[in-house]
């Protein structure tokens, strides 16, 4: 067999659809435990017989999704009901509950735990960000604009500058995490919830919902909770992606700032000099198909009458699929910048403007005459800005000159030492709320299980 040599652990990351898809079978566990929840609600409420054996069903079928998904089903939800029924359960799974709140629910309650870790990747890439801001703060390159040198700058402004707008997404995932996406279709049947007297808030509490999605026609017929979710991470991956072009720019042979670590790069199967920045074209690659799919989601929803219509099933690959892409896009970036070195490549030519503005001021001009003085000189010279200044009677300042004076923001080491810590003391209060926000959703999926457990053994009876 010949494989290319180079990748390492980043090989899986380019292995095309075909083979990433054995894995995905995404929301198979969250329609369980919603069904799970449903029941252990009619259970308390002591309504109707034979729950105990579908909850202990339920909570067989939690490992059996092979067996369960390997029928003729039109969904996972017929599947997993004509499952329970075959084993002597079952009869109630409709009382109160449709598919249309139940796939809702289980939607929402995947999305929340994917969420979670894409906000957890995040913070791990502005954690590398900021240790190499650190490492980097005094490595000289230039600011790029047109993508030509514009003005001396800092490996570590360039850094920060990712890491800022990585801070601001991650704020904004946060809330509508919080505010739209964790909140409880449960209980609102099709369109317009049932007679059966269940209490949303309760399904709401035994999922580990945050509230309850409160109008019934929202909360089983829309997805506006999905193109928020997918506006806020394609955007993001729009960063990412800006993120990767300078990286593969600058990786470039001749340009030569940055060194990319070998799990990073291919070999060409027939250019023996190639070293391709291949993780990075694909995570490139991946901020398109975010696109994509959120212009799905919205085409698929713009023209849709109220309700559920069978319409959005359409969307729910996309939509998980897009979840799973964000999440390994940004690993894959975490672990490409633990590795990259940086080099420093000379910014002379970029001191200009800095020449021109104390030009002005020593001479008493404006800085409109001084900036075509020194164009001038620069012309004249060939745009040798050494030469130019000496036609000028001036010396190359330094680049530490250049950079002492910059206002806040700038790439002046000394404010960007202060920034940085700013920006970790940011990162930690964001984790700090993770943690906890995480450690909510994993107890209350541990006590519906217990409660279920419970139930099943005869040691919890339910009706209040
Ligand atoms: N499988 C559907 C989905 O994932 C739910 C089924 C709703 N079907 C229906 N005819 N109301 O969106």
């Amino acid at each position: 067999m010949y494989r290319r040599p180079g990748l390492g652990d980043q090989r899986d990351w380019l292995l095309d659809f075909t083979s990433s898809l054995k894995e995905d079978k995404p929301i198979f566990r969250a329609v369980v435990l919603t069904a799970l929840a449903h029941q252990i609600h009619l259970f308390e409420l002591g309504l109707v017989p034979e729950v105990r054996e579908t909850i202990s069903l339920l909570l067989d079928a939690l490992e059996r999704e092979e067996e369960i998904l390997s029928g003729d089903f039109e969904d996972v939800h017929e599947a997993l009901e004509s499952w329970v029924m075959e084993r002597r359960g079952g009869g109630w799974m409709a009382y109160g509950k449709s598919r249309n709140d139940q796939v809702a629910t289980a939607l929402r309650y995947s999305a929340i735990r994917m969420l979670i870790s894409i906000l957890w990747e995040i913070n791990r890439l502005r954690g590398s960000l900021l240790d190499a801001a650190i490492s980097n703060l005094e490595l000289k390159i230039p600011a790029f604009t047109h993508l030509r040198p514009a003005q001396p700058s800092t490996v570590s402004h360039y850094l920060l500058y990712i890491e800022g707008e990585l801070f601001h997404h991650y704020r904004v995932i946060w809330h509508v995490l919080r505010q739209v996406v964790d909140l409880c279709p449960l209980g609102s049947g099709p369109a317009a919830g049932s007679s059966v007297p269940l209490d949303r808030g309760r399904l709401a509490d035994l999922l580990g919902f945050a509230g309850v999605e409160s109008n019934t026609l929202l909360a089983t017929g829309s997805r506006s909770f999905e193109t928020l979710t997918l506006g806020a991470l394609s955007s993001l991956m729009v960063v990412l992606s800006r993120f990767c072009e300078d990286l593969i720019i600058w990786s470039t042979p001749g340009i030569n700032i940055v060194d990319l670590p070998k799990d990073h790069v291919s070999t060409s199967s027939i250019m023996p000099q190639k070293r391709n920045p291949v993780t990075l074209e694909v995570v490139r690659a991946k901020a398109g198909r975010l696109i994509g799919s959120l212009v799905t989601l919205l085409s698929v929803t713009k023209g849709l009458p109220s309700g559920y219509n069978l319409d959005l099933q359409e969307t729910n690959e996309r939509f998980l699929g897009a979840l799973r892409d964000v999440r390994d896009s940004l690993r894959v970036l975490s672990d490409l910048i633990k590795g990259v070195v940086f080099r420093e490549v000379k910014v002379e030519e970029t001191l200009s403007q800095f020449v021109a503005e104390e030009l002005s001021r020593r001479k008493g001009i404006s800085y409109r005459e001084a900036h075509s003085l020194l164009a001038s000189a620069l012309r004249e010279s060939d745009w040798d800005l050494g030469r130019a200044l000496s036609s000028l009677g001036l010396e190359t300042p330094s680049f530490d000159e250049a950079l002492a004076t910059n206002v806040r923001g700038g790439p002046n080491p000394e404010k960007l030492r202060n920034e940085i810590e700013a920006r970790r003391r940011l990162l930690r209060g964001d984790i700090d709320k993770l943690v906890e926000y995480e450690a909510e959703k994993m107890e209350s999926e541990r006590r519906l299980l217990d409660l279920a457990r419970k139930i099943v053994s005869g040691s919890s009876t339910g009706v209040s």
